[in-house]
């Protein structure tokens, strides 16, 4: 195993410093408020709808919108994973076209659809096909800096459309994402590469999720997509299968899954729990009930508790820990967190 406290080791097995960006998330944060509040808008009226189209590292602004939104906008939103559009997007619903590279296949297939529907439409990108069509079809696109890879670039992907959005609906949406600086700057001093793991509970849950297939539960809005966050950078980064749930629905067919394979699952699952300040109180509940009935099936049970207040804040800081602990796991593996060969090449032998 590497060592998390050896800077020379972390730079041999990370030469593209995916570390230097996870740590310097907070100031891509800031420039992407900049960047979302500088673009030229045309007249939109208020939607009636929000859709967010966007796939993976992209795909992810969206769900970090939808919690945004979730509990304070009566307008409806969703992000769209796929080819199709639902049937209920039309000329009054905006449509944020979200994609890093600017030429994933199923996002340009529903922006397409989205143009033809008579939304508006805001692309969100560097450039690619996304950015020529948008500024073909005369939307407006939100030019982000290219040379990260798309999961590390979450602020420049996230943060605009909530800005913009505040924008069109008159609202101060972007005060709600300077709320969270400080926490995000706290959480890069405490979290980074300088912090010994005897100081940083980053390095060390990364350190004890070595050779374990992690499963991580959150709680439904926030807690859900950090943990979907989670898995995917386990995945992306760590490049180990993982798994996420969340409460309260896994109480209502995972909890069952634990009865056969407990060999399997005791000696090489580690489970963890994301909890945070803002938790229903029934789900709180659930949670100290549900883990003494399965927590002898896992290696290891951690707990990640968030005591950020707030729906947004509670997702920034959960996600924040969370990239940290994939990066530090792929690093303490020996494992490059850039590349993600298998990515490119289904998306080469879809394009031939
Ligand atoms: O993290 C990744 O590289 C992927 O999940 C990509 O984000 C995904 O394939 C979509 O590509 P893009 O973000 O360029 O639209």
């Amino acid at each position: 195993m590497i060592d998390l406290d050896d800077t020379s080791a972390i730079a041999k097995v990370d030469p593209d410093d995916f570390l230097g960006d996870v740590e310097a998330f907070p100031d891509q944060v800031r420039e992407a408020l900049d960047i979302g509040q500088g673009v030229d808008l045309p007249d939109l009226r208020p939607p009636s709808s929000v859709a967010v189209l966007g796939m993976g590292g992209s795909g992810i602004s969206g769900d970090v919108l939808g919690v945004f939104l979730g509990p304070r906008s009566p307008v409806p939103s969703a992000t769209v994973k796929g080819y199709e559009l639902p049937a209920w997007v039309g000329e009054d619903t905006l449509v944020f076209a979200t994609s890093y590279s600017g030429n994933t296949e199923e996002t340009l297939t529903s922006y397409e659809q989205a143009v033809e529907r008579g939304a508006s439409v805001v692309a969100v990108t560097t450039g690619g096909e996304l950015a020529d069509r948008a500024e073909l079809d005369g939307f407006p696109v939100v030019r982000i800096p290219p040379g990260l890879v798309p999961r590390a670039a979450m602020g420049y992907l996230a943060v605009p459309l909530i800005a913009v959005l505040g924008r069109i609906v008159g609202e101060s949406y972007a005060a709600k994402v300077e709320e969270l600086l400080p926490m995000l700057d706290e959480g890069s001093g405490s979290l980074g590469r300088k912090v010994p793991a005897s100081e940083n509970p980053a390095k060390r849950l990364a350190a004890k999720l070595v050779a374990r297939i992690p499963f991580i539960y959150g709680t439904s809005g926030a807690g859900e997509v950090a943990a979907y966050r989670w898995k995917c950078q386990f995945n992306e980064c760590s490049k180990v299968p993982a798994h996420h749930h969340s409460f309260p629905e896994l109480n209502h067919n995972e909890v069952v899954g634990f009865k056969e394979l407990t060999e399997l699952t005791s000696s090489s699952v580690a489970l963890v729990v994301l909890r945070r300040a803002g938790d229903h109180p029934r789900n709180d509940k659930r949670i100290d009930i549900t883990l003494p009935l399965i927590e002898d099936e896992f290696a290891l049970v951690e707990k990640v508790r968030s005591e950020a207040k707030g729906e947004l804040a509670s997702l920034f800081d959960l996600v924040y820990f969370g990239d940290f602990v994939a990066t530090y796991l792929a690093i303490a593996q020996g494992v490059d967190p850039s590349p993600t060969e298998i990515i490119s090449r289904v998306k080469s032998a879809l394009a031939t």
